[in-house]
């Protein structure tokens, strides 16, 4: 049907993919509603959102308590910038790694920004591990029913630490080799499992090729996986238990000392 448009001319149709009805900007909302509702009935994944989300939390929690997220994010960043070095990184002694390394930072597009990022990184996140530590320590959040989210926790700043250890040695520089070669025998000092512990880390007797790539497999496979599963378990432990309310709420009455959530 020709519709007469301004000035007596006939005005164009209207191509079935621009009417209204397809481009309504809810019919985009309406489609991936479907399919988050289509997943949703079947994994029913929102309610262990809900849980998750709707909390309650006590009343007076100050930036303190974001501290375990930080350490979280500072993780997250460690394995997001990881896996991109990985993709340049060689675990090889004859020149591939130091060289590896200087390719990144030179010739890789934002390569240097990447691994400043995870340099740096690492030590943001000892510096807020302890930080969320002492937090914890010093509001007595350590006490019961949390002893276990403490414990989860040792272990996580041991495993950090165990990082920094194994990441120290990557870039295979003189710096990071003769360090990690005093890392290695101050290790071998430990009482009764000090010369097996160092022979784990060497891989045999030798400091070498085998070393290295020892060295690489641990911190970017064994620990991050670790550590991934035992956050899972401390946030899990975070979500069951609740947060504890800081020690100058603690005092006063347990239904005024909590609130419910607004988001
Ligand atoms: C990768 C390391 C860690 C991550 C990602 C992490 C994450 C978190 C998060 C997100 C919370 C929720 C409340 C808050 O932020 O304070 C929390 C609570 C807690 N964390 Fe950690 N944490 C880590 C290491 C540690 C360490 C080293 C300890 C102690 C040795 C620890 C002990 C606890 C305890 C006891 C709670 C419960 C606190 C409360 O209920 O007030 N965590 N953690």
């Amino acid at each position: 049907m020709a519709i007469i448009g301004s000035r007596g001319r006939p005005a164009a149709p209207v191509p079935p993919a621009q009417s209204d009805e397809l481009t309504r900007p809810e019919a985009a909302t309406e489609a991936s509603l479907t399919v988050v509702n289509w997943i949703d009935e079947r994994a029913q994944l929102s309610q262990g959102l809900r849980w998750m989300m709707f909390r309650k939390v006590p009343k007076g929690i100050n930036w303190a308590y974001t501290l375990g997220s930080a350490t979280m994010f500072a993780f997250l960043n460690q394995a997001v910038t990881g896996v991109f070095l990985a993709m340049y990184y060689r675990p090889s002694v004859t020149g591939g790694a130091y060289e590896s390394i200087r390719n990144i930072n030179d010739n890789v597009f934002l390569g240097q920004f990447v691994h400043g990022m995870h340099k740096w990184g690492a030590s943001v996140m000892i510096v807020l591990i302890f930080l969320h530590m002492g937090r914890v320590f010093f509001f007595g959040a350590y006490k019961y029913p949390r002893e276990l989210s403490w414990i989860i926790g040792v272990v996580l700043l041991i495993l950090t630490m165990a990082m920094g250890f194994t990441g120290y040695l990557l870039p295979f520089d003189q710096r990071s080799y003769w360090a990690t070669i005093v890392g290695v025998n101050i290790n071998g000092t430990a009482p009764f499992l000090g010369p097996y512990i160092s022979d784990f880390l060497r891989g045999g007797p030798e400091f070498g090729a085998t070393t290295l790539s020892r060295f690489y497999a641990i911190h970017m496979m064994l620990i991050p996986g670790l550590m991934a599963a035992l956050i899972g378990l401390h946030l899990y432990l975070v979500m069951k238990l609740g947060i504890s309310a800081p020690p100058w709420i603690k005092a006063q009455e347990p239904d005024v000392a909590i609130e419910k959530v607004e988001v």
